[in-house]
C-alpha cells in the first residue's frame, strides 16, 4: 500500500507549521487590536444552509460541495466558506439581541471545495475570516477592508491592490438583471451550457463565467455601475470616503461581481501584482451581505466580511522571498554519558521545562558527539554535558554555543543560571 494526501490537501510539516503559527498569531493580535472576537462553529452544518446561504446558482453549491448523508439521513455538507456558518449562529443565538452591534466576529479554520487543483487552489484550506454584522454604516466597510489589508502589510507584503465595486440594493440589482437578460438572450446560444442555465436564475453569474470570459458580448454587457440607485450611489461614495480617510488606495472595478450570492453594496478583493505570483492573483474577497441574516431566519441585520486563505497568503509571501521571523531555538541541551548521568539528565530537563525554559536531551544512547551534533543542529543556546565526575562533583560546565565560554555551576544554581544569561 502506497497512502499519500488526498487530492488537493497537503500535510504542513515542522519547518512549515511555524510559518502558520506565526501568521496565525499575527492575525489574533490584529483581530483584537480592531476588537473582532473568535467564534468556533463546526465543519460540517446542513447542506441546505449552504444552498439558501450562498445560493443555488453558485458554482460553489452546484459543483464544489462536499455533500453527504450521515447515518441519520440528515444531509450535511463540510463548509465550503465561513459567513453562512457566522450567520446561522449569529441568528441562532440571538446575538442580534445584544447590545452593542456590530457584532464584531472572526474564524480561522479548514473550509472544503470540490475544486481542480492548481497552484493557490486546494480541496481543503484554511480561511481567515471576519463578519461584522448589525450594521450598515459605511464606517464598518472601511473598516473591515482595512483589516485585511493590514493582514497583509503587518507581515511585509507590498505591490498589493484592493479592489471595490459596488453591487447596489435590490431595486439596482433587479434592474440591472434585466438588461443582462435583454443583453444576452440573442446570443445565449453561443455561450457555454452553464450560461445557458444562468441566464434566467442568475445572469450575474454569466459576467463570471471562466469558460466565455473571452467572448463579445462579455466586454460590452450592461455594467452595474449604470444602475445603481440615488442611495445605493451616496453609499458607495462614503465608503471611498472612509477609505481615503484611512490612507488606502484602491482601484473601482465595475465588473467585481464576486462568486457568491449574498452580496450588495460593497464587494472587494484583494489581489498581488508583479512578477513571483502564479495565474492565482486574488488573495482575499470579501463584502456586504444585507439581507442574509434574514434569509437564514433571523431578523434584519445587516453585514459585512472578508475571508482570506492562508494557503495563499503563504504562497505570497514565498513568491516575494518574504521570510518571516520564525525562530524556534532550542535554550538547553543536556548531554549526558552512562546510565547514572542519564537518570540525572531526565530530571534536569524537567526542571528546566518547569520553568520555561526549553530543553532536551538525547534519546538514542548516541555518543557524545553525536549529541553535541544533534544540540549544534537545534541551534541550542547552553550545553552541559554530564558524565561520572559532573555527577559525582554534583556541578557541569555550562557551554555557551555562540561564543564557547564554559562556567562551572551547580546542579541546584543551573536553572537559575539559564534564567539569569538566556
Ligand atoms: P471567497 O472569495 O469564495 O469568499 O473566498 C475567499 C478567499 O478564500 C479567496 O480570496 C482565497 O484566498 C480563499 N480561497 C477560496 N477558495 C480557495 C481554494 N480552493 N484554495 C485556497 N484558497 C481559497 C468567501 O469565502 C466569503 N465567505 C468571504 C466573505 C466573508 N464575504 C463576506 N464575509
Amino acid at each position: 500500500m502506497n497512502f499519500k494526501v488526498p487530492k488537493g490537501t497537503q500535510d504542513i510539516l515542522p519547518g512549515q507549521s511555524e510559518k502558520w503559527q506565526y501568521v496565525e498569531r499575527v492575525i489574533r493580535d490584529l483581530c483584537d487590536k480592531y476588537r473582532y472576537n473568535e467564534i468556533r462553529t463546526p465543519m460540517f452544518e446542513a447542506t441546505e444552509l449552504f444552498q439558501r446561504g450562498v445560493g443555488d446558482t453558485t458554482d460553489i453549491v452546484q459543483k464544489e460541495m462536499y455533500t453527504f448523508t450521515d447515518k441519520g439521513d440528515r444531509s450535511l455538507t463540510l463548509r465550503p466558506e465561513g459567513t453562512a456558518s457566522a450567520v446561522r449562529a449569529y441568528v441562532e443565538h440571538k446575538m442580534f439581541g445584544q447590545v452593542d452591534q456590530p457584532v464584531k466576529l472572526y474564524y480561522t479554520g479548514p473550509m472544503f471545495r470540490y475544486e481542480r487543483q492548481q497552484a493557490g487552489r486546494y480541496r481543503q484550506f484554511v480561511q481567515f475570516g471576519v463578519e461584522a454584522i448589525g450594521s450598515a454604516d459605511p464606517a464598518i466597510d472601511a473598516e473591515v477592508m482595512a483589516l485585511a489589508m493590514d493582514v497583509y502589510t503587518t507581515l511585509g507584503l507590498k505591490d498589493l491592490k484592493l479592489v471595490i465595486n459596488s453591487l447596489g440594493d435590490k431595486d439596482t440589482r433587479d434592474a440591472h438583471r434585466s438588461a443582462l437578460i435583454a443583453h444576452f438572450t440573442p446570443v445565449i446560444g453561443e455561450l457555454c451550457s452553464d450560461c445557458q442555465s444562468r441566464l434566467e436564475k442568475n445572469p450575474l453569474r454569466i459576467l463570471d463565467c471562466k469558460v466565455d470570459a473571452k467572448h463579445p458580448a462579455m466586454a460590452t454587457a450592461p455594467s452595474l455601475t449604470n444602475y445603481l440607485t440615488d442611495s445605493s450611489a451616496e453609499y458607495f461614495t462614503k465608503v471611498k470616503q472612509y477609505l481615503d480617510v484611512l490612507g488606502i488606495s484602491y482601484e473601482v472595478d465595475p465588473n467585481l461581481v464576486r462568486g457568491l450570492d449574498y452580496y450588495n453594496h460593497t464587494a472587494f478583493e484583494i489581489m498581488i501584482t508583479g512578477e513571483g505570483f502564479g495565474s492565482i492573483t486574488t488573495l482575499c474577497g470579501g463584502g456586504r451581505y444585507n439581507g442574509l441574516v434574514e434569509d437564514i431566519g433571523g431578523p434584519e441585520s445587516p453585514g459585512i466580511g472578508f475571508a482570506l486563505s492562508i494557503e495563499r497568503l503563504l504562497l505570497a509571501l514565498e513568491a516575494k522571498n518574504i521570510e518571516l521571523p520564525t525562530e524556534n531555538d532550542l535554550e538547553m541541551y543536556v548531554v549526558a554519558m552512562g546510565e547514572e548521568a542519564k537518570l540525572k539528565a531526565v530530571e534536569l530537563v524537567s526542571s528546566f521545562r518547569a520553568k520555561g525554559i526549553s530543553a532536551d536531551m538525547d534519546y538514542l544512547d548516541r555518543k557524545m558527539k553525536a549529541q553535541m551534533k544533534a544540540a549544534d543542529r537545534a541551534k541550542a543556546k547552553f550545553v552541559i554535558v554530564l558524565g561520572e565526575t559532573e555527577i559525582e562533583e554534583q556541578v557541569v560546565n555550562v557551554k555557551t554555543m555562540a561564543t564557547g565560554d564554559q562556567t562551572k555551576v551547580e546542579f541546584g544554581q543551573l536553572v537559575q543560571y539559564v534564567l539569569e544569561n538566556k
